[in-house]
């Protein structure tokens, strides 16, 4: 049985039809998914699905775009939300320098906020970097962001750094993008990291994977990249499932 570990289930391209998704996904044999948040309203909605819908579980946080909300009373109405059992993670966080919509000052100060408030959740972090990757590796170093553990979610990478971050105590999570055939820096780094570190999801409703590229991603797709990482790794979909499924359950505390 597979797990999606990053989800966007909240998303209007989803949500309409939510009972279809979450009937395929278990068709497909996804037993699990994280919904994150990105915002403070999707955040309350992914502990309000988490809630209703038992394979659902919640990660909640404020997304680099959206750093130029964060404030005392957003804070704490995460720590409220993060009560709820559901809640698994504390993201997803990090740095967008590719789109740059706050100033890159405050993604900064934002993103650190947003680990100390996972350290005193005791609670993993996930983790967006778009091209900030060595800004991401320096505040995650001085900040002790491993302390919990965490996932690097949509590893876009080179392997190197994925080898760094799994010493800081992070897990790598692949998405469509594995198994675009001109993607060989991903798969370069899906065929080498640690077996016990890998972790796959759909990011849906974006970033659809081979052969549904096009289409509106949802989490029954997670399916396809993870058989993708089997081939890359000579093993079978049923392995990798076995294999990531146990390592979300670590990292996530799951039941
Ligand atoms: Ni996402």
């Amino acid at each position: 049985m597979l797990i999606d570990t990053h989800c966007h289930l909240q998303d209007p391209d989803l949500l309409p039809d939510i009972e279809g998704v979450l009937r395929r996904a278990q068709e497909a044999g996804v037993e699990k998914m994280v919904c994150v948040g990105y915002d403070l309203p999707s955040s309350r909605a992914a502990v309000q699905l988490a809630q209703r819908y038992k394979p659902v579980y919640a990660a909640i946080g404020i997304h680099p775009h959206d750093a130029k909300t964060y404030s005392p009373a957003v804070e704490k109405e995460l720590r409220q939300l993060a009560a709820n059992p559901k809640v698994v993670a504390i993201g997803e966080i990090g740095l967008d320098y590719y789109r740059d919509l706050s100033p890159r000052d405050l993604q900064k100060d934002v993103f650190i906020q947003q680990i100390h408030l996972a350290q005193s959740l005791k609670k993993p972090i996930v983790i967006h970097d778009r091209d900030a990757h060595e800004d991401t590796l320096k505040i995650l170093r001085e900040e002790k962001g491993g302390q919990y553990g965490g996932v690097m979610h949509c590893f876009s990478g080179h392997l190197p750094m994925a080898l760094e971050l799994v010493k800081m105590n992070f897990y790598i999570s692949f998405a469509g993008p594995l198994t675009f055939k001109n993607n060989k820096k991903g798969q370069e780094a899906a065929a080498n990291i640690p077996m016990d570190r890998l972790l796959v999801e759909t990011d849906s409703p974006y970033l659809s994977p081979e052969p549904k590229r096009g289409k509106t991603n949802e989490p029954a797709f997670v399916r396809y990249t993870a058989q993708k990482l089997a081939d890359l790794r000579g093993k079978t979909l049923e392995e990798v499932a076995y294999l990531t499924n146990l390592n979300a359950h670590k990292i996530f505390r799951l039941k």
